[in-house]
This record gives C-alpha cells, structure tokens and sequence, in this order.
C-alpha cells in the first residue's frame, strides 16, 4: 500500500510518516521545504530504518502535481498536511494562506477525482469551533465564523472535500487536531517552528534552555480556575497515531458516511500555569515567565470530546502531559546541542 504524506517532513507529518511505516505502508513525501528540513528524512530513517520516497514539490504548482500523480498512478491513500499555519501571518498576508492552504488542495482533489476510488485524510482544527459554548467540544458542535484567514481555509477546505466527494469516488477523514505537543520519544523528530514560536509548548522550551528571555502569558483574568487560558494538549505520535487508524479505516471500506468527522484531543484541559509545572516537573528547571495582557483572538477554554474517535475509530491516546513535555524537552535539548 503506497500512501502519499504531503507536508510529510512537517511537525505532524514526519511522526505520522514514521507510524505509517512502522505499520508497513510505502510512504511517499511531497514538501516544498517552506517550513522544514531535508534532514527529518533522516529523522524518520533513524526511527525507521527506512527512509521514504521523497518528492520535492510545490503544492501550488499545478502541472507539478498532475505529473506527480501520473508517476505515482498506484497510490493508496493521500494524507494532506501541507498548508501554512501561523494564524498572525494570516491576518496580515491572507492570499498566501488562500493560495497555499487551498489552491493546493483543489489541484491534489482534481486528480483524485479522476480515480474510480480514492481515500483522503484531511488535517483540520479546531479552531473551526472557536469558542464553543459547551465543553466538551463533539464533533456536532456548532462551526463559528472563522477569526482568522488560516481558519477560514481549515472551515473551507472541509466544505470543498465534502462537495467534491459527494459527486466522486473520494472518501474522506476529516481530522480536527486540538492542540498537537511533544515530539518523538527518540529526540530523532520534533517541531521547528522558525522564529519566535507562536505555540506554547515551544516557546516554554525555548525559555527553558535560554533561547529566549521569558515566557509571555497572555492573561491570568480568564474564568478559568487559575485565570490562565485551556487548551487540550495532544502528544503528536498519539496524533500521528490517529491518522494510521483513519487511514486502515477508508482502505477497509469501514468508514459509514462518504465524509467523517473526528476531533483529535486527549478530551482533559489544561491551564497554561499546568503547563509550565509539568516542564518544570520535567526539567528540574524554574520557568522565568511573566503574566501580559490577553491577546486577541485567543478563546478561553476548548478541550475535546474524544467519545467518537474513541469508540468509533477505535483510538485513544495513551500519553499524559508530563510524557509530552519530557519529549517535547528532549527535542529543544538536542536541537540546541
Ligand atoms: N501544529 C498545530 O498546532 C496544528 C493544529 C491544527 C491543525 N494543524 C494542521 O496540521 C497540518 C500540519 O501542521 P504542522 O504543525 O505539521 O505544520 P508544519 O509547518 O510543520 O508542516 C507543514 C509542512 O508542509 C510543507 N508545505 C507547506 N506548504 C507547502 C506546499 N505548497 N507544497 C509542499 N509542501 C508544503 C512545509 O514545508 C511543512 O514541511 C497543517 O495543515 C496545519 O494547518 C496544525
């Protein structure tokens, strides 16, 4: 079985490559490199003992992607991660995010379409939930208006697979992540994020290890417990884990509508101040961190219902905060060195 892992030496995609071969799949990688490296190949080697097939292409160039998929006519199954994901970068450059985030979707769809079957796994968000009423968030929960041009291409992408397999023989899993932490246990894989990270969890390791000064918490006036902002922190190979079983789920013909829709989270919130006592847990370290004004746009609590990809998928994650953490600095320890 020959899978195509667009995106597949991003943050998600490099642990989800390595899943996908650890289970036996023939993994083949588009990535234009915008926002990775040639070297996770390695990485993945490392962990694998295998490297995948790579292809070194731009998404958005059209006649690049027909002539893909005529190279690579007997492929399985496409996982789609590549698109671009800063939510700040969005709001000032929002056609980069429209080009990018669905141009590129509409020309992998266009030759999928041309294919008797076709199975395809989506990276969604749920930041298409923005603040929803009701914790935990399921899957029924209202969609809201987007708050940012990369939400709206996560809320549109959604919509265009679900027209486009209406009238196809594409099947689709449409997954939305909650908040993606951690990196391999092995320290072979982790996220880069260039620049100042946008991301909690990256930015307190990068404090961690003296790369930046202090940590900004923006907020302790939340009605949350401790004030601080809640979000659903998911391990990424738990995350990477998930899309193995989609995957299985659309080849075994399993799946019980043309489009499904799973939200990917461990289902427990935690507060920003919980986050930085499990890296110091972790790491023997004080966090020098200080307490700024709310930011704009942030909500104040979303953690994932996890019943559907529970019983319905049949998966769950297996790893706690503190394991995430401890990955998570073990990766910004061996960057650095
Ligand atoms: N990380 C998160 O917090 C999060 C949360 C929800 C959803 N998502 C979604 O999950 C997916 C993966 O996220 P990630 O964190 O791994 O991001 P990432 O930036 O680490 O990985 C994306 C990869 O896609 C590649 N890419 C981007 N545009 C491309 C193009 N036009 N052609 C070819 N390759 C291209 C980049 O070089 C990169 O390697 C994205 O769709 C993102 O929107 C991420």
């Amino acid at each position: 079985m020959k899978i195509l892992v667009t995106g597949g030496l991003g943050f998600i995609g490099s642990h989800t490559v390595v899943e996908l071969q650890n289970e036996g799949f023939e993994v083949v990688v588009i990535d234009n490199l915008s926002n990775s490296s040639e070297d996770v190949l390695k990485g993945i080697e490392a962990i694998t003992g295998k490297k995948p097939l790579f292809e070194k292409l731009d998404l958005r160039d059209k006649a690049a992607v027909q002539d893909f998929f005529k190279k690579h006519a007997d492929v399985n199954g496409v996982i789609h991660f590549a698109a671009s994901k800063a939510v700040g970068e969005s709001v000032g450059n929002p056609l980069l995010y429209y080009e990018n985030n669905i141009s590129a979707l509409v020309y992998i769809l266009q030759e999928l379409e041309k294919k008797e079957n076709a199975n395809f796994i989506f990276s969604s968000s749920c930041t298409v939930y923005g603040q929803a009423k009701t914790m935990p968030i399921n899957e029924g929960s209202e969609v809201q208006p987007a708050m940012s041009p990369y939400g709206n291409t996560k809320q549109i992408g959604e919509e265009i697979i679900t027209d486009v397999a209406k009238v196809s023989g594409i099947n689709a899993i449409l997954l939305r992540y909650f908040n993606p932490i951690g990196a391999h246990p092995s320290a072979e894989i982790g996220e880069l994020p260039l620049g100042i990270p946008q991301n909690l969890v990256p930015f307190i390791t990068q404090t961690g290890i003296g790369l930046r000064k202090e940590l900004l918490v923006y907020g302790n006036d939340y009605p949350t417990p401790d004030g601080t902002c809640i979000r659903d922190y998911i391990h990424v190979v738990d995350l990477a884990k998930a899309h193995v079983v989609a995957l299985q789920r659309l080849l075994n013909k399993k799946n019980q509508d043309k489009v499904e829709t799973f939200n990917l989270g461990t289902g427990v919130g935690s507060s920003v101040l919980e986050v930085i006592n499990a890296f110091e847990k972790v790491s023997g370290k004080k966090l020098a961190y200080r307490i700024v004004d709310r930011r704009e746009g942030d909500v104040t609590l979303a953690y994932a219902d996890t019943t559907k990809a529970n019983d319905v998928l049949g998966w769950k994650t297996q790893s706690t905060l503190e394991q995430a953490m401890e990955s998570a600095w073990k990766w910004e320890q061996k960057i650095r060195s």
